[in-house]
């Protein structure tokens, strides 16, 4: 008997006209000092890299906590458009928009943002330049993203943790439904300029957070990374900027690598190796009300899961070891009081972060784990009672800091 004999016939045809495009991304990540300075060049350059003859309209978002920190800020940036006004049109004065978690902790700030531009009747081929932290960044870049489905946007981001990791990628998103940056958008920007200058003015928390996300990245990737953080955890805690600035440029690399060679830039896959430390990073920010930094988050999601990584055996003692004592020597946490928290059936409450964290990349759970140094894994389980072990070390380490 045939195959065709035994198989019933679809009573359905359908055909198929197959479509298929792509389209090439580029986006330059610039290093600078005073990028507002009268005489730097370099923002109008970034607008006109096109070059395409004519006046570059832009709308600028600063966010509230840069503004009010460093005051002469947009009496800058207004001087600077005015200064070059046969290139570049400020649509209308710099507006100011919060700042931190609240950013993007509801669709208020960006239904606001999308107004403006829409009351500043900005085209598709105007600039939306948004100056500030990752949450504004987030914010602003998802507003842009929606409106005419996507204006120009250049990232200045301000904040560590903005210039190494949430400033230099293509996404953007907001808080909603109890859940870290349950909508957003894959947006890559048309520039990123990361200006050192923004930095003196940060909160020692907002120093600091950025630094987990170099631990991060160094433990999976970079294990020359790895050993200057620790060399550099105490320089790094004393804010010195000459560190930072050598920790943001290999930091943001390394970013920038990923999504370039890693064969996945939108995350259609369930992997996102980035991501790592971040399943629990990601439920402590909404257990904790934003309390706890995106950062600080992350530094306890590492500790976490390099405690499963030594108990799966692999990474050694040494390693870990050193992880922890090179977080909390560069002034991050490696433990928070909601991590003892229960949920009614008595399992930890952070394990949800497991679940929500496989739902948000969808299909199999895939936890990121560091094996040795520089180099990483992926898994599909993790054993809560080891991690309720790990959390329990843990607090004996840096709870009674
Ligand atoms: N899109 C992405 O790929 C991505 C990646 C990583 C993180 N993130 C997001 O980034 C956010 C965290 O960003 P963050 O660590 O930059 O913190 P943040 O944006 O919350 O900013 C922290 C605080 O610093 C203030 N601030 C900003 N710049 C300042 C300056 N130069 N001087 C003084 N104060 C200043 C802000 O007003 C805010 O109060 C989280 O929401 C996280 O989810 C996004
Ligand atoms: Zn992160």
């Amino acid at each position: 008997m045939t195959d065709d004999a035994r198989e019933p016939k679809n009573p359905y045809p359908a055909e198929v006209y197959r479509q298929e495009f792509s389209v090439p991304f580029d986006y330059p990540v610039y290093f600078t000092q005073q990028a507002f300075a009268a005489d730097n060049p370099l923002l109008a350059d970034v607008l006109d890299r096109r070059r395409e003859g004519r006046r570059h309209r832009a709308a600028v978002y600063v966010d509230a906590g840069l503004a009010q920190a460093q005051p002469g800020l947009i009496d800058r940036i207004k001087e600077y458009f005015h200064a070059r006004p046969g290139l570049l049109e400020l649509a209308e004065p710099p507006q100011i928009v919060p700042g931190g978690e609240a950013a993007k902790n509801g669709w208020g700030p960006v239904r606001d943002v999308m107004w403006t531009l829409g009351n500043l009747h900005m085209d598709r081929q105007s600039f939306v330049i948004a100056v500030g932290g990752g949450a504004m960044l987030d914010m602003v870049g998802f507003a842009a993203s929606l409106v005419h489905r996507g204006l120009r946007l250049v990232r200045l981001p301000s904040t560590v943790l903005a210039q190494n990791d949430a400033g230099v990628g293509v996404k953007n998103g907001m808080d909603e439904h109890g859940m870290k940056n349950f909508v957003g958008t894959f947006a890559p920007p048309f520039a990123v300029i990361n200006d050192l200058s923004f930095l003196p003015t940060l909160a020692d928390r907002d120093w600091a957070g950025g630094i987990a996300e170099a631990f991060k990245v160094a433990l999976i990737k970079d294990a020359a990374f790895f050993e200057f953080l620790c060399t550099h955890a105490a320089a790094l805690r004393r804010r010195d900027l000459t560190a930072m600035e050598q920790l943001i440029r290999r930091c943001a690399i390394l970013h920038l690598e990923h999504i370039r060679t890693g064969g996945d830039p939108f995350e259609l896959g369930s992997a996102r190796p980035l991501d790592f430390g971040h399943w629990l990073a990601h439920k402590l920010e909404t257990m904790s009300a934003y309390r706890l930094g995106h950062g600080q988050a992350v530094a306890i999601g590492i500790a976490v899961d390099s405690w499963t990584a030594l108990k799966q055996g692999l990474i050694s003692t040494d390693q870990f070891e050193r992880t922890l004592t090179g977080l909390t020597a560069a002034g991050l946490p490696i433990w928070d009081e909601c991590l003892s928290r229960r949920a009614p059936g008595g399992a930890l409450e952070a394990l949800d972060g497991l679940e929500q964290f496989r739902e948000h990349l969808g299909g199999l759970l895939c936890i990121t784990l560091p094996r040795g140094l520089g180099d990483k894994v992926e898994v599909h389980q993790m054993n809560p009672a080891v991690i309720e072990e790990g959390v329990e070390f843990l607090r004996g380490r840096g709870g009674g800091r």
